[in-house]
């Protein structure tokens, strides 16, 4: 990462459908997604367990490739895996056997050995962790290791960052603390960010777009809301809690509706 500011790429997503297994088993688990992020902006996808948010993200990273529909990174067409993109998931992913240091090199290819560590040493820096670089992931807290994950995920100055439920495994402080701190990293790198998450507060906090997704009908995207609250975000504001409350009770509507049907 050199000190220059990343610019995101935006994300147009376009009819996009993902269905896994065949015939009568198969199902449609991604309906008819169409949906843009502009460039250097935050959306968060909400919604209930099971309905799709992971498959999404990941369709966005490269990790599934069979899907109908088009999805444009920047100008160009979506094609696999890429270093124009940095994932982190909800549990951290790192490889027990190398040091913090090591862990987040690891992505890195085609740099001196000291391009490499100042390159990482920097991406630590900014979460904060630039004194645990020889440390092994078994000695981290939870929290730790996320940042580790993020500085990872951070190496290759992706002009997208996309985060599947990242603070999810954390305790309620930490996470707070980790929500303020994507912030300040996101402010600071300029990338496009895509957070899944099942917590509306997390996604009201951090959403310039809350996407809201649900299981069933013609189309899996029930609703996208634009989130012009200025930041910092104050959780208790009137216009903040009203917006909770209304995504709270569309998730519990299209709930009903599924239990009807069933
Ligand atoms: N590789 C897979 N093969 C078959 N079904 C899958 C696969 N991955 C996810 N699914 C199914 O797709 C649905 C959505 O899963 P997922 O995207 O993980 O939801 P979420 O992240 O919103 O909880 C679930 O019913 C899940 O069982
Ligand atoms: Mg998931």
């Amino acid at each position: 990462m050199s000190g220059a500011v990343t610019t995101g790429a935006d994300i147009r997503i376009e009819g996009l459908c993902k269905t896994f297994g065949e015939g009568r088993r198969a199902a449609k688990v991604l309906r008819n997604v169409s949906l843009t992020v502009p460039a250097g902006s935050i959306a968060c996808v909400v919604g209930q367990s099971g309905c799709g948010k992971s498959t999404f993200l990941r369709v966005l990273a490269g990790l599934e490739t069979t899907y109908d529909g088009s999805v444009l990174l920047g100008k160009q067409p979506l094609h696999g895996p890429g270093l124009d993109r940095g994932v982190v998931f909800q549990e951290h992913r790192l490889l027990p056997w190398l040091t913090v240091e090591q862990n987040v090199a690891f992505a890195l290819k085609g740099l001196s050995r000291y391009e490499t560590r100042r390159c990482v040493m920097r991406c630590l820096k900014r979460v904060g962790l630039g004194s645990c670089a020889r440390q092994y992931p078994y000695l981290l807290s939870g929290g730790m290791a996320q940042r580790v994950a993020i500085a990872r995920a951070l190496v290759n100055q992706p002009k997208i960052l996309l985060l599947d439920e990242p603070f999810g495994a954390l305790d309620a402080l930490t996470k707070l603390q980790m929500q303020q701190e994507i912030l300040a990293l996101w402010e600071q790198e300029k990338t496009t960010l895509v957070l899944v998450t099942h917590d509306i507060d997390e996604a009201v906090f951090l959403a310039d777009r809350i996407v809201v997704m649900a299981p069933g009908g013609a189309q899996t995207v029930k609703e996208t809301i634009d989130v012009a609250l200025p930041r910092p975000r104050d959780r208790n504001a009137a216009a903040f809690i009203a917006l909770r409350k209304e995504i709270l009770s569309f998730l519990f509507d299209q709930e009903k509706k599924l239990r009807r049907k069933a």
